[in-house]
């Protein structure tokens, strides 16, 4: 499974891929508003950080203009994604995109009926909002599952299930058991994926125990090296 980052911090973004374990990076006109930097230039930067797909979000609602803003976000960096919401306007700009061989992203999704719809117009990710669904009583994660299951059932549609919206690591866990190919994290949930207190405890029993063999493994290794050299 893909983990992607939601967010255009780039100070998170560059944090976060130093784990080794960010595949890329997702957008919304929302987080790029809370950098207060220029779209453009927070994209190109952080394509150069990171070498997966970057979505970047076209502004427009119709057909003609989303074509043109998607054009120009595809031409900022190789690994840009464009991101169109799913409109009528959007499907037609992910199919022109997508026949020219850029990568699009479609976002908005709230049903599995919109999800098919996007595999046909040749979507290379759909993003369905697990969070804002749960927030409104209804069941983000069956969403999920309904579009994995259709996605398997019909071999030709090529899309990829990037779980957005998600608020913790059981949205994270629930996608992966399910087969989503990709979840897109905001930096606080990664980095909660990472803890348990067992393990800082188990790591603390470790480190008291270690401290009184009175060893170190490093400086163990820089005297034996002398007497082997000379062996
Ligand atoms: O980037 C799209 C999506 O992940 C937004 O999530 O938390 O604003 O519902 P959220």
């Amino acid at each position: 499974m893909k983990f992607f980052v939601d967010t255009a911090d780039i100070a998170e973004i560059r944090d976060l891929a130093s784990t080794g374990l960010v595949d890329g990076v997702t957008t919304n006109p929302s987080l790029v508003a809370k950098t207060g930097r220029s779209f453009l230039d927070v994209i190109r930067e952080i394509c150069e950080v990171v070498p997966g797909p970057v979505s970047a979000e076209v502004a427009a609602t119709d057909h003609a203009t989303m074509l043109a803003e998607g054009r120009k976000l595809a031409k900022l960096a190789d690994n840009v994604a464009v991101k169109v919401p799913l409109t009528p306007d959007g499907l037609k700009t992910c199919k022109a995109l997508s026949d020219e061989g850029t990568a699009v992203n479609v976002t908005l999704c709230f049903s599995a009926a919109q999800a098919l719809l996007a595999a046909k117009a040749g979507a290379t990710f759909i993003s369905p909002f697990v969070g804002r669904l749960d927030d409104v009583g209804s069941d983000g994660m069956q969403l999920i599952a309904e579009i994995v299951e259709i996605y398997a059932a019909q071999p030709n549609l090529k899309t990829e299930v990037l779980v957005a919206s998600v608020r913790g690591p059981g949205h994270v866990i629930e996608a992966a058991r399910l087969g989503a190919e990709v979840a897109t994290l905001p930096p606080g949930v990664l980095r909660q994926m990472f803890n348990h207190p067992l393990t800082d405890k188990g790591l603390a029993a470790f480190l008291a125990d270690w401290g009184k063999t009175g060893q170190s493994i490093l400086s163990e290794d820089d005297e034996r090296e002398p007497a082997r050299r000379s062996a």
